[in-house]
C-alpha cells in the first residue's frame, strides 16, 4: 500500500508527475468528450478559476462566519428559482450536485408524507429512466423504489403509473430531459397523479433546468416541466452542467418555502459545540462552488446563457439530422434538448463505439436498447463536422465489437 512520503516532493516534480497521470485522462479541451463535462469556453473559465481561488479554504458550513457565501446562495437559489418559473413563496438551498439535491428532495417528500399523511413505510415511484441517484436515495433513505416503465418514445409510461401509485407512496418524479435519452416525461400528468393524492412530485431538471428555459426563449417547443405545472412540488436544477459552473454546484427549490424548512432542514440542538443546522447531506461544504456558480450566472446573464442555448442548439440540430442521414442510424426516441441516444437495427452499434474510440472520441455506451450516447456542449459547435464524417466512415466500416460494456460511473 501506497505510504505517505517521509518528505515533501518537490513542486516541479510533484506537478509533472501529475500532469503525467493525467495525460491518461480524457481530454474535454478538444471538445472529443461528450459526457460529464460543460465546457463553455476559455472567457467562462477564466471567470470560474478566478472565483474558485477567491474561495479557497472558506467553509460554507457557517454561514454567520462568511456571510458574503450566504449572500451569494440566496442569490443563486433566487435566479434559479426565477428561471424555474417558481412563485414567491418558493425556497430553496444549493447542494453539492444532483445527487445530492435527488437525496435532498426524496428526503423531504419521505418526511412530508410521513407528518401530513401518516406514510410508515413511504414508496418512491421514478421511471426506469430516472438517474439512479433515486435509486440511492431510496436506498439511503429507506424508501421502496418503484420503477415506471417506458413507453415507446422512451417518456414515463401514464398509465402504469395510475396502476402503480399508492396510499404509501411518497414522491413521484419526472425527469426534464432524462438522460439516457433526452427525453421529457409527460410531466403534467405525472404531476397531477401526485397532486390528487397529496403526494409531492419532483421534476429532475438537473440537465434541463439551465437549457431548456433558454431553449424555450429561443422559441422551441419545450414541453411543461417546471413551476408552471401544477402540482410540481421541487425541481433539481445543476449549475454545474448547463449553468457551466465548475462541479460542485446544484439547485433544489422547494415550491412552498415553508416545506424547505419544515421537511428538507436538519437541526440538531442538544450538541456541546452548539446548534447544528443544515440543509444538505454534507457537513463542511466548499465555498469555492457556491461562489463560482455566482460568478458565472451573473457573468453569463439572461444574454449568455441566451447565446450559449442558440450554439447548443444549432449543434445539436446538425448532429441529429447528420446522425439520421448516416445509413443503418437510428436515434432512439424524440430528444428536445441537447443529450441524446442513437442506434440501429442493424449495425453493431458497439463495434461503430470502437471506431470512435480509435479515433479519439469519447462516446458512452447504452444497453436497452444498445445505443451510443451524446451529450452536447457549447464546445462541440467546433467539432460537429469531424465527428459526423468519422461516424460516417465507422458505420460504414466497424468489424465487430470488443464487448464493451455500458457504464456510466
Ligand atoms: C437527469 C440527471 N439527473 C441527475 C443527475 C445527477 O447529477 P450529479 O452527477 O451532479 O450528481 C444527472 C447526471 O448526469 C442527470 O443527468
Amino acid at each position: 500500500m501506497m505510504q505517505l512520503p517521509k518528505t515533501g516532493v518537490p513542486r516541479d516534480e510533484l506537478f509533472s508527475r501529475m500532469r503525467a497521470r493525467k495525460a491518461e485522462d480524457a481530454d474535454w479541451r478538444g471538445g472529443r468528450t461528450w459526457s460529464l463535462i460543460y465546457p463553455a469556453g476559455p472567457e467562462v473559465d477564466a471567470i470560474l478559476r478566478e472565483a474558485n481561488e477567491l474561495y479557497l479554504h472558506e467553509n460554507a458550513l457557517n454561514p454567520f462566519r462568511f456571510p458574503s457565501l450566504r449572500q451569494m446562495e440566496t442569490e443563486v437559489v433566487a435566479m434559479t428559482a426565477g428561471l424555474l418559473r417558481a412563485p414567491e413563496a418558493a425556497d430553496g438551498a444549493m447542494t453539492s450536485g444532483g445527487t445530492e439535491s435527488i437525496l435532498m428532495a426524496v428526503k423531504a417528500a419521505r418526511e412530508r408524507a410521513r407528518a401530513e399523511r401518516g406514510v410508515a413505510a413511504p414508496e418512491l415511484l421514478a421511471p426506469s429512466s430516472a438517474h439512479p441517484a433515486f435509486a440511492k436515495a431510496a436506498t439511503y433513505l429507506g424508501l421502496k423504489h418503484v420503477q415506471i416503465p417506458l413507453r415507446s418514445d422512451f417518456r414515463a409510461d401514464v398509465a402504469a403509473a395510475a396502476r402503480l401509485i399508492n396510499e404509501s407512496t411518497a414522491l413521484v418524479v419526472g425527469s426534464a430531459p432524462n438522460y439516457p435519452f433526452g427525453v421529457v416525461d409527460p410531466i403534467p400528468e405525472l404531476a397531477a397523479l401526485a397532486a390528487e393524492r397529496g403526494i409531492s412530485f419532483h421534476t429532475d431538471a438537473c440537465l434541463g433546468g439551465f437549457l431548456l428555459p433558454f431553449y424555450e426563449r429561443l422559441g422551441a417547443d419545450v414541453p411543461p416541466f417546471d413551476f408552471r405545472v401544477p402540482g410540481v412540488t421541487t425541481i433539481s436544477a445543476d449549475v454545474h452542467k448547463y449553468g457551466y459552473c465548475t462541479k460542485g454546484a446544484s439547485v433544489i427549490v422547494h415550491r412552498d418555502g415553508e416545506h424547505l424548512r419544515r421537511y428538507q432542514l436538519f437541526v440538531h440542538r442538544d450538541w456541546p459545540g452548539g446548534i447544528y443546522g443544515s440543509f444538505s447531506m454534507a457537513g463542511a461544504r466548499p465555498a469555492a462552488p457556491i461562489a463560482a456558480a455566482w460568478a458565472v450566472m451573473n457573468y453569463l446573464g439572461e444574454e449568455g446563457y441566451g447565446h450559449l442555448a442558440g450554439r447548443v442548439r444549432q449543434t445539436t440540430e446538425k448532429l441529429q439530422a447528420g446522425i439520421r442521414s448516416i445509413p443503418g442510424l437510428r436515434v432512439w426516441g424524440e430528444p428536445v434538448m441537447s443529450v441524446m441516444a442513437f442506434g440501429s437495427e442493424e449495425l453493431d452499434i458497439m463495434a461503430v463505439g470502437d471506431v470512435m474510440d480509435d479515433r479519439g472520441w469519447c462516446l458512452d455506451r447504452q444497453n436497452g436498447p444498445d445505443a451510443l450516447h451524446i451529450m452536447v456542449s457549447p464546445e462541440h459547435a467546433g467539432v460537429a463536422d469531424a465527428f459526423l464524417g468519422d461516424l460516417s466512415a465507422a458505420a460504414r466500416n466497424h468489424g465487430s465489437s470488443r464487448g464493451k460494456a455500458a457504464r456510466y460511473s
